[in-house]
């Protein structure tokens, strides 16, 4: 008997392709059908991979294996293709800030419809935890600083202090060690204004503690005077300047108005200015020493009050240049008489 004359085989059953699937993983598709898988295996592993481990493809397809449809492979719905697709998880991952509502809130084994061909494993991958919201860095712009002549107004002593401690008006805060505001007597019967702190000043937060320090206080003790019990010291910087280089106009500027506060607040008798900056600063003046030493000068203070200002020389240009301390000594005498 011809193969022809065979009897003829009996179909092999209709299965859909997970059903095929299924068989091959036990081992049974080629007993079952007897013929090749007609659908290309990339693809149906793919669909495979929907199932999970345990879950049987009649899980997988709602219909069960009578009810699916001929056709070979199911094209996925759009969702299904992205979910199955290598790119799923950075669909999950696109997200901004949460995972998509579909893939946290879809049920573990939905009831019925299309989607329910989506296995429970893909509906609940939620991929990569969500990425927290990238920090956007809100830069809060810093109030204007306060002008020192505004800040000032309505200080005492001690918040006038208290500021110059913390001011920042101009660069040479940079560099300080201390800024130095002053030291002496209160009630201040003069008031002694120097440039600026020296080496040993800014190291130690008080006026004129170095050489020329020194010789400050013998001036005075001369004309019977003591930072103790008479006179108070400051500056017109309250902050060295680097290398004890001259200040600049910005710096006397930006510095003046303490000085100018701590003589409303002091009231002193009179004021002894020594050198030539404090002496143009106080006096609003270019003029130089030698033009402004010997007579007494008046300053008016905003509340009207005129003190006395007597200029002379400052003492680190004495050490330097000792002659003219007979000149120094003479500039004292007038600012000791009554005046
Ligand atoms: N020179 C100044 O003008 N002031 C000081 O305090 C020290 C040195």
């Amino acid at each position: 008997m011809s193969p022809m004359d065979a009897a003829p085989r009996p179909a092999p059953p209709r299965i859909n392709p997970l059903q095929r699937i299924w068989l091959r993983e036990l081992g049974m598709e080629r007993l079952w059908l007897r013929t090749p898988p007609a659908v290309p295996v990339a693809k149906a592993g793919s669909v495979a991979s929907g199932a999970t481990p345990g879950q049987t493809p009649a899980a997988a397809s709602p219909g069960g294996p009578s009810t699916a449809p001929h056709s070979p492979i199911v094209a996925p719905t759009p969702v299904e293709a992205r979910l199955d697709a290598p790119t799923a998880a950075p669909v999950a991952d696109a997200a901004p800030v949460a995972a998509p509502a579909v893939a946290r809130t879809a049920p573990a084994e939905p009831a019925s419809g299309r989607a329910s061909a989506i296995p429970a494993s893909i509906l609940n991958r939620t991929g990569p935890p969500p990425r927290p919201a990238p920090k956007v860095e809100v830069q809060e712009e810093a109030p204007p600083p306060i002008p020192v002549a505004e800040a000032v107004k309505d200080a005492n002593l001690e918040q006038l202090a208290a500021q110059v401690v913390a001011c920042a008006a101009c660069g040479l805060c940079k560099g300080r060690r201390h800024a130095v505001v002053g030291q002496g007597a209160q009630p201040t019967r003069w008031l002694v204004v120097g440039e600026a702190p020296g080496e040993q000043e800014d190291r130690q937060g008080q006026p004129f503690v170095g050489r020329s320090g020194q010789l400050l206080d013998a001036m005075l003790a001369a004309v019977g005077m003591s930072r103790e019990r008479d006179v108070f010291i400051t500056n017109v910087i309250k902050c060295r300047p680097p290398g004890n280089r001259n200040p600049k106009p910005e710096e006397i500027a930006a510095c003046s108005p303490y000085l100018m506060r701590q003589i409303a607040l002091l009231k002193p008798e009179r004021i002894l200015v020594l050198g030539r900056f404090a002496a143009q600063t106080l006096l609003g003046t270019d003029a130089t020493i030698g033009n402004l030493r010997g007579r007494v000068h008046h300053l008016k203070t905003d509340e009207g009050v005129q003190i006395p200002v007597i200029v002379s020389y400052h003492p680190a240009y004495l050490l330097r240049s000792p002659s003219e301390k007979a000149r120094a000594w003479q500039d004292l005498k007038l600012a000791a008489r009554e005046l």
